[in-house]
């Protein structure tokens, strides 16, 4: 599989994703199927009554992600938040309204569909301190040292280049900078077989880095104050539901996979000047 060739059956993908969501229908692509159900074990749950209240259905319907890392990042009134991969928009809505009328969350997405859905929610919302910026996570289109929180929420994993990604964060977070991000991440080892599925790949399983590579490839980038915390452990049945559309051995790999994958909240901060 080449960067390339992920990347245009990423689009693809989440772009019928997008498609269903106007359509009416509910939305899942974590996961082997990248299908139409809402109950995958990577997507579902992960937002609050009170947050998902106060947003349009359709960006609650299209949430794709597995964390919620305007939950858990530190965000100030006045801050520039940059969410990569945002989709439909839930976190960059839920960012812009932590921010407020002095700050700012852009959304960056390479999806045509995604953007028109999530403009179309942001419209919606009446949300204005927020921008959809189209464009890839791999070549952010924003200048040097422009953003104070870098979020995103289970994309990362999707990039066939994470190392230009995480240079491309610290490139453009200001000194100090935080990157807050939600993503699958694996421990120890994950067979061959799901590694290379592409399927598995769309639904961000197969590109997920393990703990120690995240680590290695943040700290290779610039960034400090690395932290790695899970925030759900993936079990038998939940590979089981994941697995399941790929095309492979499901109870098997379940078993070898099923405690390994996690989503999980990862946190660094890019250095700041000496006082
Ligand atoms: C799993 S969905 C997550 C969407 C959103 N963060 C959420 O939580 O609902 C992945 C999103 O990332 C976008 N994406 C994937 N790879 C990308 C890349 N290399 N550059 C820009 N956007 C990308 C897709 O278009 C899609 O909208």
């Amino acid at each position: 599989m080449s960067a390339e060739d992920i990347k245009t059956t990423v689009r693809e993908r989440y772009g019928q994703a997008a498609l269903r969501v106007v359509s009416g229908a509910g939305s899942s692509c974590c996961g082997g199927s990248c299908g139409t159900g809402t109950d995958d074990p990577i997507t579902s749950n992960l937002y609050s009554a009170a947050e998902t209240a106060v947003l349009p259905a359709e960006a609650v319907l299209a949430s794709l992600g597995c964390g919620n890392p305007t939950a858990l990042a530190e965000l100030h009134e006045g801050d520039v938040v940059l969410d990569l991969g945002s989709g439909g928009g839930i976190d960059v809505l839920l960012s812009a309204r932590r921010v407020g009328p002095t700050g700012k969350a852009y959304g960056l997405d390479m999806t045509d569909e995604m953007l028109a859905l999530a403009r179309e929610n942001q419209r919606k919302a009446g949300v204005e301190n927020a921008e959809f910026l189209r464009g890839e996570i791999e070549a952010i289109p924003l200048p040097d040292a422009s953003v104070d929180v870098i979020i995103s929420n289970c994309v990362v994993n999707l990039s066939g280049d994470k190392r230009k990604v995480l240079a491309e964060a610290f490139r453009v977070l200001k000194p100090g900078g935080r990157f807050a991000v939600s993503d699958v991440v694996v421990r120890g080892e994950v067979p061959a077989a799901v590694r290379s599925s592409m399927e598995l790949w769309v639904g961000c399983v197969a590109g997920a880095l393990t703990e120690d590579e995240f680590r290695s490839l943040l700290a290779e980038a610039g960034f400090e104050q690395i932290g790695i915390e899970p925030t759900r452990i993936y079990e038998f049945e939940d590979a089981r539901a994941f697995l399941s559309g790929a095309g492979l051995d499901t109870e098997v790999l379940a078993r070898e996979v099923g405690g390994r994958v996690m989503g999980a909240f990862i946190r660094a901060r890019k250095p700041a000047p000496a006082a």
